[in-house]
């Protein structure tokens, strides 16, 4: 399950998500969830509204994800 947590900085709040490799979520971008920062479902009842962003971790082998230093 996606990790989430909303700090503020510089005067701004922002959310930091962490998802685990191939876990998906939907983020709303309509501002009116009761869910937010997670959508759910209520852009489809505001014409005209944006539609969720959809995000996905993709899944990583240890090869993949391997880094030299
Ligand atoms: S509820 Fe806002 S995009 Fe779905």
């Amino acid at each position: 399950m996606a990790i989430h947590e909303t700090e503020e900085r510089n005067g701004k709040l922002r959310t930091v998500m962490k998802l685990e490799p191939g876990e998906r979520v939907a983020l709303c971008r309509c501002m009116r969830s009761a869910e937010f920062p997670f959508c759910d479902g209520t852009h489809k009842s505001i014409e005209g509204s944006a539609g969720p962003a959809i995000v996905e971790a993709l899944e990583t082998t240890p090869d993949e994800g391997a880094t030299d230093e």
